[in-house]
């Protein structure tokens, strides 16, 4: 049996992906920038479940990172047959106002990164016919989002991209998954430095364990997407109803302006 290798493994939904698939019995390499959160919830995930926990600390955002973490991985002889491409950020601020180190980061990380690993693993799960990848989208994925323009197109990438490839793959031992969860409770919003309320503070999370396990199912039964929670099926249907500029409208409406309350 092969190895699953999740990223952003040190919380959130990330380390919901690494429990569970080690709660299955699954050998994991968890990857994220932290080395000593690493460590421990790798020596955790081997006391619990008696699995072989790698722990890998890496910067996703860095331009080699994808070769550089396929080649580890490879070095040490473990086949890597299931990806979860979990890791992601968000920042609450108008493009032009953004920070443009920032803004290359977060397209690094949720887009080129994630694509570069489906590649790379993907054509390794090719060849022994038999592979299960699942990327992170967001409800963010049906819209475009005033004051969080990079991470909507981001996660509106992510979706597109999985369900293309997920046609090209389908009957081949392969699968790709994409998640779409709502809110969820996590530290994704402080990281996105958002001050005062917004939407998506407004709402009550989901729990990241209650993602993940819809997620997880949806991974293994090879499903192309997944979407999970009240808020990303009401707004999945109401982009399929309004029209975008009623939808852009309410997505200003409902992101808030940065520093400022949106109620
Ligand atoms: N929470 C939500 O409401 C929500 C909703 C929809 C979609 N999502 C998506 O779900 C995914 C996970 O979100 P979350 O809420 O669980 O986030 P989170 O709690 O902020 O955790 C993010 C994880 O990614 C890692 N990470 C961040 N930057 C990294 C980098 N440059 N290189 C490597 N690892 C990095 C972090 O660990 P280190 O700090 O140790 O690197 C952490 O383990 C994201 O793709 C997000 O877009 C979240």
């Amino acid at each position: 049996m092969g190895y699953a290798l999740v990223t952003g493994a040190t919380r959130g939904i990330g380390r919901e992906f690494a429990s569970i698939l080690a709660q299955h019995g699954k050998d994991v390499i968890v990857v994220a920038r932290r080395e000593n959160a690493l460590k421990a919830l790798a020596a955790q995930l081997h006391e619990q479940h008696g699995v072989h926990a790698v722990a890998v600390a890496i910067d996703l955002t860095e331009e080699d990172s994808a070769d550089e973490l396929f080649s580890l991985t490879q070095d040490a002889g473990y086949f890597v047959d299931t990806l979860v491409n979990n890791a992601g950020f968000w920042d609450l601020t108008g493009f032009l106002d953004s920070n443009w180190h920032r803004s290359r980061d977060l397209m690094e990380l949720n887009m080129i990164t994630l694509t570069h690993l489906t590649y790379l693993y993907g054509r390794e799960m090719r060849k022994h016919h038999f592979g299960r990848i699942l990327n992170v989208a967001s409800v963010a994925a049906a819209f475009a989002g005033p004051n969080m323009a990079l991470y909507y197109a981001s996660k509106a990438f992510v979706l597109s991209f999985t369900e293309a490839v997920a046609e090209e793959v389908r009957g081949t031992g392969l699968s790709v998954t994409a998640l779409c969860p709502g809110p969820t409770g996590t530290s994704f919003g402080v990281n996105a430095r958002m001050e005062g309320r917004n939407f998506l503070t407004m709402v009550e999370p989901m729990s990241p364990k209650a993602v993940v396990q819809r997620g997880y199912r949806a991974m293994m039964t090879g499903r192309t997407a997944v979407y999970v929670g009240p808020v990303t099926k009401v707004g999945f249907f109401a982009a399929r109803i309004l029209p975008r500029r009623v939808t852009r409208a309410i997505c200003k409406w409902a992101n808030g302006t940065p520093g400022r309350p949106a109620f």
